[in-house]
């Protein structure tokens, strides 16, 4: 691929979307942006990076096509399937007896959510074992991305039925109904535990006092120096005690192994060290009313 698209072309492209257009790309990793360039470069029928560079500076439609070719918005329910019983069993299904036991509000961030697929399945699972315990408890599923068109789709939620695959048959007959396109939409008890909210890991602070973080396949698109950015970040946002889950192919460098648990290695899941549980708790239970009574953000989609 650096055959097509070196180095220097690379940091031309990026220096050009800095200085033109006032767009950051600097933190995205160098072959993850080659292979983005080149594929617009095919998709233009373009021989050579310096002809790219030259319709890059001169069409701003070009800047966006780019731009968006870098959000990867792949995502499937349920996917790798096998996590989803580890988080169930090992990071939902305590934390939620816990908050029951002290009347706290369950606060989730799915960070990079693309388009709702992963915080809706967060949610039917949260339900399912409220369901089997028959109880009731405040939750709230924050949903984020820095893709406002993934956005809108996850608000409207609606999904062709292959991104479906990996839901089990009784889950699909509950929280969803089939639309008269035969695609499938998610049911309002699920929809209402989502809110969406555009953000960028990049640049903006984070959300606070969460019990769970989760930011799978999302990291795996930033350089080094960004990655550590971003888990600095989630530390910022979670409560001491926990949980950070991140995807299949990534893991945390060892510079944040003193300051988390490996709670499940092939699940990737990490737990915050911190005060014991019912401490934690009783303190996120305080600070959930607090932000309750300043009144919480309740609309979608903000900027
Ligand atoms: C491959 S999807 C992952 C979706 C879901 N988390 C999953 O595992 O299926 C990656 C998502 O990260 C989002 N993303 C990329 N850069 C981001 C940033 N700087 N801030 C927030 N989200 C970002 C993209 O828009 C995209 O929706």
């Amino acid at each position: 691929m650096r055959k097509f698209v070196s180095d220097r072309a690379v940091r031309l492209v990026v220096r050009c979307l800095a200085n033109r257009y006032g767009v950051d790309v600097s933190k995205y990793k160098e072959d993850f942006l080659r292979r983005r360039i080149y594929a617009r470069m095919v998709a233009l029928r373009v021989r050579n990076t310096w002809e790219y560079l030259r319709i890059l500076e001169m069409r701003p439609e070009e800047m966006e096509r780019l731009l968006d070719s870098m959000s990867i918005n792949v995502s499937r329910f349920f996917r790798d399937p096998a996590i989803w019983d580890k988080v169930k069993e090992i990071v939902l299904l305590p934390m939620i007896k816990e908050k029951l036991k002290f009347h706290g509000m369950l606060r989730i961030w799915s960070a990079g959510c693309s388009c709702g697929e992963e915080p809706y399945t967060i949610a039917i699972l949260v339900k399912e074992i409220l369901d089997a315990l028959k109880a009731r408890l405040l939750v709230r599923i924050y949903a984020t991305d820095v893709d406002v068109d993934a956005l809108r789709r996850a608000e409207l939620g609606i999904y062709p039925a292959y991104e479906l695959v990996n839901v089990r048959k009784d889950l699909l007959l509950r929280y969803f109904y089939t639309t008269a396109s035969r695609e499938y939409a998610i049911r309002n008890e699920i929809k209402r535990m989502v809110i969406f909210k555009v953000h960028d890991l990049l640049k903006e602070p984070p959300l606070d006092n969460m019990d769970v973080v989760f930011c799978r396949n999302v990291l795996i698109y930033f350089n080094k120096l960004a990655q550590a950015m971003v888990i600095r970040k989630f530390m910022r946002a979670l409560r001491r005690g926990g949980y950070l889950v991140l995807g299949a192919t990534e893991s945390l460098s060892s510079e944040f192994l003193d300051y988390f648990e490996v709670v499940d290695l092939r699940g990737r899941i990490y737990r915050l060290r911190g005060l014991p549980d019912h401490c934690s708790l009783l303190l996120s239970t305080l600070a959930s009313l607090s932000s309750r009574s300043e009144g919480e953000p309740r609309s979608r989609l903000h900027h």
